[in-house]
């Protein structure tokens, strides 16, 4: 039996919502200073990384490393890259 899984990928701790913010949280992106952004979302939506805010409108999960190192802090919103 093949089990399909994604290096780096952290389950959720919730069902996903509409929105899925994934946060890296590699070695170049935390030096950017990544924990910091992290900590302001979580603040902001009210819920915590693996986390579905009680809407369902937002997901907030981390990753490591999505590639995009010498941009870092990446994050990516709904399989998109954003600016940090
Ligand atoms: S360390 Fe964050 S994109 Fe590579």
């Amino acid at each position: 039996m093949k089990t399909a899984t994604h290096v780096g990928a952290v389950l959720p701790k919730s069902p996903p919502g509409l929105h899925l913010f994934r946060f890296c949280r590699a070695e170049a992106c935390q030096s950017m200073g990544c924990d910091t952004i992290i900590r302001h979302v979580e603040n902001r939506l009210g819920v915590r990384l693996g986390e579905t805010t009680e809407n369902g409108e937002f997901t907030v999960d981390q990753i490591f490393c999505l590639g995009r190192c010498t941009a870092s802090p990446a994050v990516m919103l709904d399989g998109n890259f954003t600016v940090a």
